[in-house]
């Protein structure tokens, strides 16, 4: 399918859920307040992949974080919760991603990669 309807309204708050995306996973998290302070509290020059964390969501949906759930090293599925920033950690080789999924430490060169998406409605996301 070149794009994908997935309804955000059973996701909990802190809770994150995989969708797969022309074969990629696709990683949706409801960021809790913490995780947007800690992601927004990051000096961006200091930053492998400088992206503030506005550039990481869509404007008022900041809770929503989006992505593709694709290592930007070698392309391992990275874990969720996981390493040292809050945010996701790739086993392979060590690469830790911080709440808004910015590459931080570890082999990857960039962040994970955002998917094209659009809000259709407050609960509903297309992605692709
Ligand atoms: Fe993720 Fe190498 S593939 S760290």
């Amino acid at each position: 399918l070149a794009s994908i309807e997935v309804d955000l309204s059973s996701i909990e708050e802190g809770q994150s859920v995989t969708v797969k995306w022309r074969g990629k996973p696709i990683f949706i998290r409801y960021r809790t307040p913490k995780d947007i302070e800690e992601a927004k509290a990051v000096d961006v020059a200091t930053l492998i992949d400088p992206q503030t964390d506005e550039e990481r969501t869509k404007p008022g949906k900041e809770q929503w974080l989006i992505q593709i759930g694709i290592c930007t090293h070698l392309g391992c599925v990275p874990l969720g919760d996981a390493g040292d920033y809050d945010g996701w950690f790739c086993p392979c080789h060590g690469s830790h991603y911080d709440t808004a999924g910015r590459i931080r430490k570890g082999p990857a060169p960039l962040n994970l990669e955002l998917p094209p998406y659009e809000f259709v409605s407050d609960t509903l996301i297309k992605i692709g």
